[in-house]
């Protein structure tokens, strides 16, 4: 009894864990110190090993490949361990509590990432865990993409403040995250979706009332014209599936909204193409593209593992 009265005393003096939910819950001082750890550990900058002796749970309870690799090789170089945990192996799956999970993780890690279909269960998670919970994509958000994204650009392109940037396809949880990520990094924000796509209105109403510029059209060509960079994503997200929303409605939908040569000469005659992957030629984006001078992808997918750790050394306190 005295040690578990000991553990919750010092639990209830120690300050909040550092979650990294959603880009909207930090400043863009908080957010720039994570990008400047990123990218002094992409310079090997990061002195030592400084997640010895730790943790961290990544937790997956849908697919991935960039995501799981590189939060798995970050924490390793950083000095750390990282248990990957696929949900349908964990007692979750058979009806454990998330308020549990996230209790029993904490006495054993550091931090945990989780991947999720539902935004909901990352909040809950959150709520009960003592470590940082870290959100590796939701159906409304993919924040450590959008970290990725924007250090991308600035290697590129120089500072992203004030640049118009064109999302073209999908109004999709990694374009909701574009929508946070230029109220918090000041640039401008074209999307062009079809009118059943666009991302939710109470969203645009917050960035913009937060000072952003975000515009909204049904047409490319007039989301592309200037822009410094042209992004798109898969049109059949993974939440999309079984869901009868992935089917040839969708394809039809969407089917104006590819980002060819022809719409790429609309941008700035320097615009980079950016793409989170996976990638689907033929569909959200011509082979010509995404495999042409313009595109960054594999840049970009280089950059999770160091905008990651950048989060992970900020969420840990080693920033
Ligand atoms: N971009 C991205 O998150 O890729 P994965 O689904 O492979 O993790
Ligand atoms: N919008 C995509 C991103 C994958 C990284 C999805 O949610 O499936």
């Amino acid at each position: 009894m005295t040690a578990v009265r000991k553990l919750s005393e010092a639990a209830e003096g120690t300050p909040p864990p550092r979650h990294f939910l959603e880009l909207m819950d930090f400043t863009t001082p908080a957010l720039r110190r994570m990008l400047d750890l990123a990218a002094a550990a992409k310079r090997r900058q990061v002195p030592g090993k400084p997640l010895a002796g730790k943790s961290v749970a990544l937790i997956f309870e849908k697919p991935s490949t960039r995501t799981r690799v590189s939060f798995e090789v970050g924490i390793h170089q950083l000095g750390g361990q990282p248990i990957v945990l696929s949900a349908k192996d964990m007692q979750s799956s058979r009806g454990e509590t998330l308020s549990d999970t996230a209790q029993v993780l904490s006495r054993y890690v550091d931090a945990i990432m989780l991947r999720t279909g539902d935004v909901n269960r990352i909040r809950e998670l959150a709520r009960h865990a003592t470590v940082p919970v870290i959100n590796g994509l939701t159906d409304i958000s993919h924040p450590c993409q959008l970290m990725a994204d924007v250090l991308t650009f600035e290697e590129h392109r120089g500072p992203i403040a004030g640049q118009v940037v064109a999302w073209i396809g999908d109004g999709n949880n990694v374009a909701q995250s574009f929508i946070q990520a230029a109220a918090r990094f000041g640039f401008i924000l074209r999307l062009a979706t079809p009118a059943a796509l666009r991302p939710p209105q109470a969203l645009i109403d917050w960035a913009r009332a937060e000072g952003a510029t975000i515009e909204l059209t049904e047409d490319p060509v007039t989301a592309v014209r200037g822009a410094r960079c042209v992004v798109t994503d898969a049109w059949v997200s993974m939440n999309d599936e079984g869901t009868g929303g992935e089917g040839p409605n969708r394809h039809n939908l969407l089917a104006p909204y590819q980002v060819t040569e022809a719409l790429m000469r609309h941008a700035a005659p320097d615009a980079i193409f950016q793409h989170c992957l996976p990638a689907h030629r033929g569909e959200e984006v011509a082979a010509e593209v995404i495999d042409g001078p313009q595109s960054v992808v594999f840049d970009e997918a280089e950059n999770r593992l160091h905008a990651q750790k950048g989060v992970l050394l900020w969420a840990l306190g080693e920033g």
